[in-house]
């Protein structure tokens, strides 16, 4: 009995080293609070799933947290101490992927190991595997996972009797799966498989109401993490935030955000420090102009852009001198540019004349 509870002691310390490499630091707290609808339900419905062993299909947008959910149901699982594997279906070349996913027995083929080796769905039994990027699965293995999950064992490749697998399965995709079903590059029965539970996550430009929320919660981790103390973005920046597409959602807005607080300079997180992104953005519209009605659309929206821009930048300088109470110096300090420049858009917007109460130099 002794000898029993010395193995079960060791095992449950690998299955704690285990847990603190297999990568699944997120769990549903990592999922930052959120005021959409969509992803309030998301939440709701990953807390349920984590509780049955239900396969999970997530679908959303790069950079949407389809694999933060994915971690999160799985560490909010009763198999978190249990081994979480990722398999990136698009990257394994078709001839290897059934080896990958099934393993091979010793001399199945030739170049194989001697000893043989495990399959994706081997080293995840009894916990989750994680099918990313599965609208890109071939269709031959598309007919082998489906027996998979219908039977709840595997063939290893050149082994001689199945081996039973117990494995809570979740998939992911960016990739319409009913369109790839009606185009007959995914299998529908597989389709209705994966899909008992689906979570859809909703792209950033949707959900304009979490951009403020995302970008505190940002912000607080790269300070702490870089050791800075920025207090904020301008109100400018953040209504350029909530009018941007965010075609790489919420891993773009955090990636500027790390940007940002690594490079700027100021108390205030402003314009310039994120004029990479909407350098791009302007980028894209050049780029998205190639005949004449766009073109001409292009100018209506550049008109209504600098129009927009004038409007934003009076509104910026007046916060900048509210926030400084009328220092001019430290009001151009604060917005990251030169006195004399900071002058000449006084001038240019007309904010103050010298007798304001505001002006103190
Ligand atoms: N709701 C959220 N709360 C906190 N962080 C988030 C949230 N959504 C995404 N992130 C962050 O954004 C980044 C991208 O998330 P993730 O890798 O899960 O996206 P994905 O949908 O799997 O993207 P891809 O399709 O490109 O693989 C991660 O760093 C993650 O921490
Ligand atoms: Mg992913």
């Amino acid at each position: 009995m002794r000898e029993f509870d010395k193995l079960k002691h060791s095992l449950n310390y690998y299955k704690d080293e285990l847990f603190k490499i297999n990568g699944t630091h997120f769990t549903l707290d990592s999922i930052i609070t959120t005021r959409s609808k969509e992803m309030i339900e998301a939440k709701r419905v990953a807390a349920k799933a984590a509780e049955c062993l239900t396969n999970v299909l997530i679908i959303g947008e790069s950079g949407t947290g389809k694999e933060l959910f994915a971690h999160a149901i799985h560490n909010a699982s009763s198999r978190s101490r249990e081994p979480f594997i990722k398999v990136n279906c698009a990257a394994i070349p078709s001839e290897l992927a059934e080896s990958e996913f099934f393993g091979y027995a010793p001399g199945a083929f030739t170049g194989a190991a001697r000893q043989g080796k495990p399959g994706k769905f081997e080293l995840a039994n009894g916990g989750t595997i994680f099918l990313d990027e599965i609208g890109d699965m071939p269709l031959l293995l598309q007919s082998k996972l489906l027996r998979v999950i219908q039977d709840r064992e595997i063939e290893v490749v050149g082994g001689t009797k199945p081996i039973q697998i117990d494995v809570r399965i979740i998939a992911a995709t960016n990739r319409d799966l009913k369109m790839l079903v009606k185009q007959k590059l995914f299998r529908e029965d597989l389709f209705y498989r994966l899909n008992v539970i689906c979570l859809p996550l909703a792209p950033l430009r949707n959900r304009k109401e979490d951009i403020e929320l995302l970008v505190n919660s940002f912000l607080s981790k790269y300070n702490r993490a870089l050791n800075k103390e920025f207090k904020g973005i301008t109100p400018d920046v953040l209504e350029a935030f909530r009018n941007y597409s965010w075609p790489g959602n919420v891993r773009e807005l955090e990636n500027a955000i790390e940007r940002a607080v690594s490079l700027g300079n100021n108390a205030w997180l402003t314009w310039a420090d994120f004029s990479n992104i909407f350098e791009q953005e302007r980028i894209g519209i050049v780029n998205s102009t190639n005949n004449s009605a766009s073109l001409a659309q292009s100018n209506l929206d550049k008109t209504l852009l600098k129009g927009n821009l004038q409007q934003q930048e009076t509104e910026l300088i007046r916060w900048a001198l509210t926030e400084c109470t009328g220092n001019r110096v430290k009001a151009a300090k604060l917005l990251g540019i030169s006195r004399s420049s900071f002058y000449e858009k006084l001038k240019k917007h007309d904010i103050l004349n010298p007798s304001s109460a505001l002006t103190r130099m």
